[in-house]
């Protein structure tokens, strides 16, 4: 019988060594393999809307929907059954925008009432929300605008502050700034502790990136920017240092949690963020990156949930310890199907 070649006998312990030895049946590859994130570590991002009795299918994101306020505790039922470890709030507030956004930090504004209602269900259900201008400004861009239309940083903060302290108010338990403005994570906990908010979970979205993954929730939110983009305050996703640079800034001002968003294109900046700081890392996966996999599903392309149940191994992989996902409310389809 002819032998191995011998340099590679050597190089691999091949013929004694084999690697299938350990995947050659379901109990092996099981004790070997990571456990599947569990339903704790996913938070679930939900759109609220006005008006009454409303649950009307998002044209652009498959399997989520616009809720009214009353519609809130029915929705979050099954999530509670779950055990699904929160929720992130977006408020769509088409009649009420305005360049200075006051709407967005309003004692009975959407949002908050949106918190009250959920914890008047749920008490002990984890709410974060999105603290952030561009939802509520009629051009769409993440502050307030000078003249010429440049988003101004610090008075940016200033409502950013109001905007998070309002949320806090009505019951939050987390707020999660997302407009990418220098000093927001400082000027928000100041904002805080001064209104005396001082268990108020800070999550910040340390490492957001300018990404055009982004396109189905700026339609669903009517968020998008009237003119330009967002590129002056995002990170480039060419610039990896920047990127770091980003989410140790936020934990150096006082951040409880950083974020990577986008999560999938974004597989390398978790991990290395993970890597350098001892704080709770999460990973926003994103609208687009949502949408794109059922699409592809969609066009026989891969199977749903075996692209999904991939793509959240990826993230957890990655170094995330906690995944923000629209999947999160088909937690129980995705992993009990064996397709
Ligand atoms: C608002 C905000 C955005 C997302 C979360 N918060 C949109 C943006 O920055 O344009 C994106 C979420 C998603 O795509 O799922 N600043
Ligand atoms: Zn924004």
């Amino acid at each position: 019988m002819k032998q191995p070649h011998k340099s590679q006998a050597l190089q691999s312990g091949f013929p004694h060594v084999r690697l299938r030895r350990l995947r050659q049946n379901e109990t092996f590859r099981r004790m070997m393999g990571t456990p599947a994130p569990p339903p704790e570590k996913f938070l679930w991002p939900i759109f609220v809307c006005e008006g009454m009795g409303v649950i009307s299918p998002l044209a652009d994101m498959p399997g989520q929907n616009y809720f009214s306020v009353d519609r809130l505790g029915k929705a979050l039922e099954p999530l509670v059954k779950i055990g699904i470890g929160g929720v992130m709030l977006f408020g769509v507030v088409d009649g009420q925008k305005s360049s200075n956004a006051s709407y967005a930090h309003k004692d009975n504004g959407l949002v908050q009432r949106a918190i009250r209602e959920i914890k008047k269900h749920f008490p002990a259900m984890t709410v974060f929300t999105d603290v952030c201008l561009c939802e509520h400004t009629p051009h769409g861009h993440c502050g307030i605008l000078d003249r010429k239309g440049i988003v101004l940083n610090d008075p940016t903060n200033v409502v950013l502050g109001k905007i998070a302290v309002s949320h806090a108010a009505a019951g939050a338990d987390g707020v999660a700034p997302s407009s990418m403005m220098d000093g927001k994570v400082i000027a928000i906990r100041t904002s805080l502790d001064i209104a005396g908010f001082q268990d108020t979970v800070l999550m910040s979205y340390s490492t957001k990136f300018a990404s055009s993954m982004y396109e189905p929730f700026r339609k669903t939110a009517h968020s998008a920017p009237k003119s330009g983009d967002r590129r002056a305050y995002q990170v480039p996703y060419d610039d990896p240092k920047q990127a770091i640079r980003e989410s140790a800034f936020d934990e150096a001002e006082g951040a409880d949690i950083l974020m990577v968003k986008p999560a999938l294109f974004y597989l390398d900046v978790i991990s290395r963020i993970k890597q350098e700081t001892r704080l709770p890392l999460a990973a926003f996966n994103v609208s687009g990156e949502y949408s794109m996999l059922i699409a592809s599903a969609d066009r026989g392309w891969g199977s749903l949930h075996g692209m999904v149940r991939e793509s959240l191994a990826a993230i957890q992989r990655a170094g995330a310890d906690i995944i923000i996902s629209y999947w999160a409310n088909q937690y129980l389809e995705i992993f009990a199907s064996k397709d």
